[in-house]
């Protein structure tokens, strides 16, 4: 009995040693804000404090979104003569974790930035060699979300790299949500489930739709170029382990349809959903496209699983993602003129491998939901038919 017994204290011990990331974190696609997309490098507590009373005021909080994240640039220049990260004393001149109460205390969660090289993209203090003292003091400040960026890494391997920041985190104690950030360049789909919650599928996002910018040398993606490039990632992605096509632009200066189309596509894709825009100043229709409860539902839909691809005619895609009771339908225009939709159902009969799904609407009938329009729009039996707008979607839920 007595062998029984440190047997099983021993293997738990041997399983603890080599288990990675805290499981359970993030079943659904997490939800919150990071201030990278609006503000760049100038953040400060006062922004963090009017974020998280937004949050809770403008209904986001209620609607899902509960992370807080501060991205790059909450920092020193230096690190103290200790090693330890420290806080910009102008910025957050009372310290972090003072900034990571205020969040706690609204019912949010906190998160920070950092980056596996020697310093971050915006040149404040990396990682690379301080993982464990880094993750001790995350910790003794409460955080519960840590973004890991990948500038500055040249010469080290990610898949080591992160894989030490994991164990870090886990040894330091307190649950964290892991979001990797290598921009897909070390294919994390393969080897990150172990290791975190969600990665970076490709290079930053900006608010354009459709077409991609030519910078010289680095070039942002635009939505829709996002959405291409998730391609043959879904079988990947699943209840704690998300595909991650960078952070949410709505609000940040496309046009509403542009805003829908993106959001919806996000859901689809059982995407992170990580609003960038300035909550202050946030549009009744930007909060609108944000908080709808249908679009929120699919993507957090508890089946974890991503939509795929159906049909593309004349620019004029359908988008299919399997739930947990039903399934979700996404006619995306990206095309610049007004698209008829006419879908009869007993002719797409819809079967897909991963999910299992096989729906067959000449033996079984669905009743359908348009999400945008918030209302009930019969049923299977008869074709469904709408108009959808320019840089635009239409977005159904299936349901019995
Ligand atoms: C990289 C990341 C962005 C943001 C910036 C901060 O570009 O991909 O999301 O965190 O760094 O410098």
């Amino acid at each position: 009995m007595k062998k029984v017994f440190l047997f099983i204290i021993a293997a738990s011990l041997t399983v603890g040693a080599f288990a990675q990331k805290f499981d359970g974190l993030a079943l659904t696609p997490p939800m919150g804000w990071n201030s990278w997309n609006t503000f760049a490098v100038h953040i400060d507590e006062k922004l963090v404090m009017a974020t998280a009373d937004q949050l809770v005021s403008s209904g986001m909080k209620d609607a899902g979104y509960i992370y807080l994240v501060l991205d790059d640039a909450w920092m020193a220049k230096e690190r103290d003569a200790n090693g330890n990260l420290v806080p910009d004393p102008i910025k957050f001149p009372h310290g972090m974790k003072a900034v990571a109460d205020y969040v706690h205390s609204k019912g949010l969660k906190f998160g920070l930035y950092n980056c596996a090289g020697t310093k971050t993209c915006a040149g404040y203090p990396g990682t690379r060699g301080y993982e464990y003292q880094d993750a001790r003091f995350y910790a003794s400040i409460g955080i519960d979300y840590l973004k890991f960026d990948w500038c500055n890494t040249e010469g080290i391997n990610a898949k080591e790299a992160y894989t030490t920041m994991s164990k870090a985190i886990k040894t330091a104690g307190r649950p964290v949500i892991f979001s990797l950030c290598e921009w897909g360049s070390n294919k994390p789909w393969e080897w990150a489930a172990p290791v975190g919650h969600l990665w970076r599928t490709t290079t930053d996002i900006t608010a354009r739709f459709d077409n991609v910018t030519h910078n010289k040398g680095w070039n942002p993606f635009s939505t829709m170029h996002i959405v291409d490039e998730q391609k043959d990632l879904r079988k990947y992605a699943g209840p704690g382990h998300w595909n991650d096509p960078d952070m949410l632009e709505v609000g940040n200066g496309m046009t509403q349809g542009e805003d829908r189309a993106h959001f919806s596509m996000w859901c689809m894709l059982a995407a992170p959903l990580i609003a960038g825009n300035d909550l202050r100043k946030m549009t009744p229709q930007t909060q609108a496209i944000l908080t709808n409860k249908g679009a929120v539902s699919v993507d957090q839909d508890s089946l974890g699983i991503e939509g795929y691809k159906y049909a593309e005619k004349d620019s004029l895609e359908t988008w299919v993602k399997p739930l947990k009771k039903g399934v979700a339908i996404c006619f995306l225009n990206r095309s610049s003129k007004a698209q008829p939709i006419d879908f009869n159902w007993k002719d797409h009969p819809l079967t897909d491998d991963l999910s299992k799904m096989s729906i067959d609407f000449t033996t079984s009938t669905y009743k359908v939901f348009d999400i945008w329009n918030n209302k009930e729009a019969g049923n299977t039996k008869k074709a469904f038919t709408q108009t959808v707008q320019p840089h635009d979607v239409v977005m159904l839920k299936l349901y019995q």
